[in-house]
């Protein structure tokens, strides 16, 4: 066996004691099989595994439409208000135990106003969890919508028509689902509208998609931040925009390598996208399916790629720097990184 170098396991040692933001969570990506099995009985619905070991044992991915069916189908036990706050409430839990002190969760909800289910159900479940976590765990988040790009313009609109009522309880609109050939663009109108109501913009682009999808995100969409933009790498010119505008790239080295967008961790470009001085972040993306919540992302990372405590650091900043905060809580979160960095003399 190798010997893992100290200055390594420093710096995961580190990752996992700082507070950190997550950016880049679908909170129905974070149904365990376990709580998928539990929802079902609870609200009688028929699932084609036996087994929560079958369920698991699915979760071999060629790429991400092979993913995405499961996680549909795993979506569609969730009913009720109570399943929505379930769900997230035990997202939370978990985060905080990583030392995650704020977090913003995208959510689908045209994968359950398609079966049916009230929007207010899926809003109103998930803000009872977040309203919660910030009492009693001092873990702050938003909400941001996310419309499938598989779907169309129309079901688009016709999905932030309905959500407008609750406009008070989510921040932002993004951009999910299929990739391949559903380009930012198809989009234009929609996140022109979200923008006039004031809701912040961020999309997928440049995860399986071309460098050229990255480009419509940010000039047609104008997004503020980039899901994944992993490809960005294959373009000098963009590489320079993203790292001088500072718009982040919220990245998700295991959904990377569970969805077969790199072959191994060791191959992964956080370090490329770091020196190169993007604003590069570390999230979980579907933590229930692709092996790993924040910590483990981290940990991983650091061993696959060698990082250094101050690369550490530098991912935790990034995460409050890219974080849709008040200039006070991200000065409050930069200043719990600083104290758990630098601990008190007395
Ligand atoms: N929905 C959930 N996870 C996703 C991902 N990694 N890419 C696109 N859409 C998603
Ligand atoms: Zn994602």
């Amino acid at each position: 066996m190798t010997d893992v170098p100290t200055s390594v396991q420093s710096a995961a040692d580190l990752a996992r004691r700082i507070p950190k933001a997550e950016l880049h969570i679908h909170i129905e990506g974070s149904l365990e099989p376990e709580l998928i099995f539990a929802l079902a009985q609870r609200n009688g619905v028929a699932l084609t595994y036996s087994s929560v070991e079958a369920l698991r044992a699915a979760y071999a991915f060629s790429d991400l439409q092979s993913f995405l069916d499961i996680y549909y189908a795993g979506a569609s036990v969730l009913l009720h208000e109570a399943d929505f706050f379930d769900m997230a409430w035990a997202y939370l839990q978990r985060a905080h135990a990583d030392n995650v002190v704020h977090t913003e969760i995208f959510f689908d909800p045209q994968t359950h106003t398609a079966r049916g289910v009230p929007m207010a159900s899926v809003i109103l479940g998930l803000k009872r969890a977040c309203d919660r976590a910030q009492a009693e765990l001092g873990l702050s988040s938003h909400l941001i919508l996310c419309f499938l790009r598989h779907l169309s313009e129309e079901d688009a609109f016709a999905t932030l028509e309905a959500a407008i009522p609750l406009r008070e309880h989510f921040i932002g609109v993004g951009l999910d689902s299929s990739e391949l050939g559903h380009p930012p663009e198809k989009f234009a109108r929609v996140f022109a509208r979200c923008r006039e109501l004031g809701l912040h913009t961020v999309a997928h682009a440049g995860e399986e998609g071309p460098p050229e999808y990255i480009w419509q995100a940010l000039d047609v969409l104008k997004a503020e931040r980039i899901d994944h933009g992993v490809r960005c790498l294959e373009d000098a010119a963009l590489v320079a925009r993203l790292a001088t505008s500072r718009i982040p790239l919220t990245v998700c080295p295991l959904s990377n390598l569970k969805l077969c967008v790199v072959s191994s961790l060791a191959d992964h470009p956080m370090k490329r996208l770091l020196d190169a001085g993007l604003c590069a972040t570390v999230n979980s993306d579907d933590p229930a399916y692709f092996g790993g919540y924040l910590n483990e992302n981290f940990l991983q990372t650091v061993h696959a790629l060698c990082l250094s405590a101050a690369d550490v650091v530098q991912l935790a900043r990034n995460s409050f720097e890219a974080s849709f905060v008040s200039a006070e809580r991200r000065a409050e979160m930069i200043r719990i990184l600083e104290q758990t960095i630098v601990p008190h003399q007395s």
